[in-house]
């Protein structure tokens, strides 16, 4: 594993296997502090399973995930969490009977285990900090609707507004504007370069239109090696997109990009 401590993520030679198929391999990729990065790929790819890999969820067959230089592999998933690596999964989970403030309120790490909750009062640091997080994802106006009455997009939102009350210092995304109209997407878009200062993000996502609004960097890789410095950058994302969403046997299924 590199030394470089330059990094917040370095994740190199990742590897699992599950029943002896290989659903990642060999993975390489650095993060570095206030930096987004996407990871694109075609269904089964993989995708899901590095952020398994990295949260705690799944454990890795081989290699090694330093986060702030500190091995991640064998941690609980909780240390993860209080490490500062917070994750959203595929489709939403809120309390769809709390409303959006008290979604956010009981985000908030203080509030979280059985003491903590108990000891737990509503104070006005609380307070600013849902009105901060709120306003960021666009649900400054809402913070007394139950989260049953938002739309699919605003259930997303306020998910990532769940994570944003933890101040994680590594926000991992998967597939955050699925099922979202055009405006929420670009709303997303903006939301995320918003909320890139000051911490990280691993999305990962589908939508080409999305990715090339987001502010990621080249070059990129896939499946560990490197690629050709960005002709595709200059030519436009979907160029590549239509190469990793075609599904046909030319990739191998634990290739995905990462830009
Ligand atoms: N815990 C597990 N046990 C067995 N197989 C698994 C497990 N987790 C993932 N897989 C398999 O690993 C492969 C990769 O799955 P993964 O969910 O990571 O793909 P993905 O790239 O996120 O796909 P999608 O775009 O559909 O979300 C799939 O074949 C999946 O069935
Ligand atoms: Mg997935």
């Amino acid at each position: 594993m590199s030394s470089d401590t330059s990094f917040l993520l370095g994740i190199e030679d990742l590897t699992v296997s599950f029943d002896g198929f290989k659903a990642v391999d060999s993975l390489n990729l650095y993060v570095e502090s206030n930096e987004l990065r996407v990871i694109i790929g075609p269904n089964g790819a993989g995708k899901t399973t590095v952020l398994d890999m990295i949260c705690g969820k799944t454990q890795p067959t081989e290699g090694s995930v330093k986060f702030l230089n500190r091995e991640l592999v064998g941690m609980s998933e909780h240390a993860i969490v209080r490490a500062g690596v917070g994750r959203k999964f595929q489709t939403p989970s809120i309390y769809e009977n709390l409303t959006v403030l008290e979604n956010l309120e009981v985000s908030f790490p203080k509030g979280r285990s059985v003491l903590g909750c108990i000891a737990f009062t509503r104070s006005s640091e609380v307070m600013k900090r849902i009105q901060k997080v709120a306003e960021e994802i666009f649900l400054a106006d809402h913070l007394e609707t139950e989260g049953a009455h938002l739309s699919h997009g605003q259930k997303q939102w306020l998910e990532i507004g769940m994570l944003l009350m933890q101040e994680p210092k590594l926000l991992m995304l998967d597939e955050p504007v699925a099922g979202m109209s055009p405006a929420e997407r670009e709303l997303t878009a903006q939301l995320l370069k918003r909320i890139t200062p000051g911490r990280s993000i691993i999305i990962i996502e589908h939508d080409m239109e999305f990715v090339s609004a987001s502010p990621t960097r080249s070059p990129c890789s896939t499946s560990g090696k490197s690629l050709p410095k960005a002709p595709w950058m200059r030519s436009g994302i979907t160029q590549r997109s239509s190469r990793f969403t075609s599904g046909t046997d030319a990739f191998h299924r634990s290739n995905f990009a990462l830009c």
